[in-house]
């Protein structure tokens, strides 16, 4: 039986007294101990959070990651710093990181502004297993892409391309977050019936990729537009196994209203 995870990607928004807030906020509300819950803020404001949910069982997750251990890599973080900090997630090739297109002005109105590969991604879920962080891989299709008909060839080829080399036991405690580009802060979520199909085909090429004893133990979440309204309905679907909440997880009560939808 997998648990529930609801995770709230803060992306580039909150100074740490506005993290103090919400965090202080987000305590009084949740605590539930049948939904596994974390909290993705920026890397200046880790500490500080994980400092105010050291007695909680709210978890610490980072945005995103370099793969070598240290060195000569102006502006990154690295795995064990993140471990260091008390990380127990960390995001990997969220759309907004990745650059399919490699070019800056589609970067500048939809995604792609890091220029991530499915081969960084690779590197950096390695590097977050070798230190124990639970990766959470973002996977996800295009309005293009989808309206060409593509949505589950592009979906798998990034499955295939971030797994690779990794050992089904190492991924069991992963996660795969589902998130079509088009619903990603745009209000418009993926009808519930089309997200499960995605996410059930997810999980079969998991088992193709591992085995099917491991897909049936990892976490796959729904990311796009999830608010308390419509989380009930996205995480009662079998193969949904809770969301990668952005927008509505900077409001503490929207998202502890998200974290009882999952209970
Ligand atoms: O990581 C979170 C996702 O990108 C979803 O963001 O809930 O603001 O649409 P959103």
């Amino acid at each position: 039986m997998r648990k529930k995870l609801v995770v709230g990607n803060w992306k580039m928004n909150m100074t740490r007294p506005e993290a103090a807030a919400c965090v202080e906020g987000l305590v009084r509300l949740v605590g539930r101990e049948d939904v596994a819950v974390a909290i993705c803020p920026p890397y200046l404001a880790l500490d500080c959070v994980q400092y105010l949910l050291r007695n909680t069982s709210i978890a610490l997750g980072a945005q995103d990651v370099f793969w070598k251990e240290s060195g000569a890599f102006t502006g990154q973080v690295s795995a064990n710093m993140l471990a260091d900090v008390g990380c127990s997630y960390c995001i990997v090739g969220h759309s907004e990181t990745r650059g399919r297109f490699g070019k800056l002005e589609v970067a500048e109105s939809t995604l792609g502004y890091f220029s991530e590969t499915d081969e960084t991604v690779n590197l950096k879920i390695k590097a977050l297993l070798y230190c124990s962080i639970s990766p959470i891989l973002c996977v996800g299709e295009t309005l293009a892409e989808r309206e060409a008909g593509q949505t589950d060839e592009v979906i798998a080829s990034q499955l295939k391309g971030a797994l690779d080399g990794i050992d089904g036991s190492e991924f069991r405690e992963g996660v795969v977050a589902y998130e079509p580009v088009w619903a990603i802060g745009t209000g418009k979520t993926c009808d519930t019936a089309e997200a499960e199909r995605v996410c059930g085909m997810i999980r079969s090429e998991l088992s193709k990729i591992f085995d099917e004893d491991t897909a049936n133990s990892i976490r796959i979440q729904y990311g796009g537009s999830v608010k308390a309204s419509n989380a009930k309905e996205l995480f009662s679907q079998p193969n949904i196994d809770g969301g990668l909440v952005g927008g509505a997880s900077l409001n503490p009560n929207e998202f502890a209203d998200i974290v009882k939808a999952a209970a």
